[in-house]
């Protein structure tokens, strides 16, 4: 069974969506561990609920970033971890980093990448004007969201929508697409090509 990793730094209820999932028998997998750069993430506290390894890792103890990092890889390999889900993890991971873990490493983001990267997508999205959002699970590069997309939701906006309306519709379809890139990815149904991602079961 695949062997996950979660790195989160909040609420977690991406990380829940995807417990569900496992525990509904819908993705073939078990997470492992869970770990946290934020000492009072909700993250932890759901792991916990389950019996999931949770473990807080504190930036502010290590002298620089890459031994931040070196002590995530050394506990996610010491779980056997085969994929790592970014759930909320307000963090970029480094080149080091990705190297390790290259095309095994997922990500969620609040909007239609490639547009709205980076911090408050669903503010920029208020801001631009635009009249569909939405929500993108993409495999992690370099880059500041960038890599290849997996899957992808469009969610209107609303007349009178606020920053939080919106994330909150954005949220529910985050739900539904992350757990399912993640049991793609369990039945190795994603074949990765450059920039695109074939989804192999879309061909039966
Ligand atoms: C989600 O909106 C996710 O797309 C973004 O950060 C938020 C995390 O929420 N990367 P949660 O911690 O999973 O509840």
């Amino acid at each position: 069974m695949l062997r996950i990793g979660v790195l989160a730094s909040g609420r977690g209820s991406n990380l829940q969506s995807i417990i569900n999932n496992i525990q509904e028998g819908k993705i073939k997998a078990s997470i492992k561990i869970v770990i946290s750069d934020k000492k009072n993430a909700q993250a932890l506290d759901r792991a916990d609920n389950y019996d999931i390894k949770s473990v807080f890792v504190n930036p502010a103890k290590y002298s620089s970033r890459m031994n931040f990092e070196k002590e995530l890889l050394e506990m996610l390999n010491n779980q056997g971890v085969e994929l790592i889900l970014l759930a909320g993890f307000m963090r970029i991971l480094s080149p080091f980093f990705i190297k390790k873990y290259r095309g095994k490493i997922m990500n969620i983001h609040p909007s239609l990448l490639p547009s709205f990267p980076g911090l408050h997508p669903q503010r920029q999205a208020l801001d631009y004007g635009v009249k569909v959002s939405g929500c993108t699970v993409h495999f992690v590069d370099e880059g500041m969201d960038t890599g290849p997309i997996i899957l992808q939701a469009a969610v209107p906006v609303k007349r009178g929508d606020t920053e939080e309306t919106l994330a909150a519709r954005i949220l529910e379809k985050e739900h539904i697409i992350y757990p399912e890139a993640v049991r793609l990815y369990a039945e190795r149904l994603l074949e990765v090509k450059g920039r695109t991602v074939k989804i192999l079961e879309e061909e039966v």
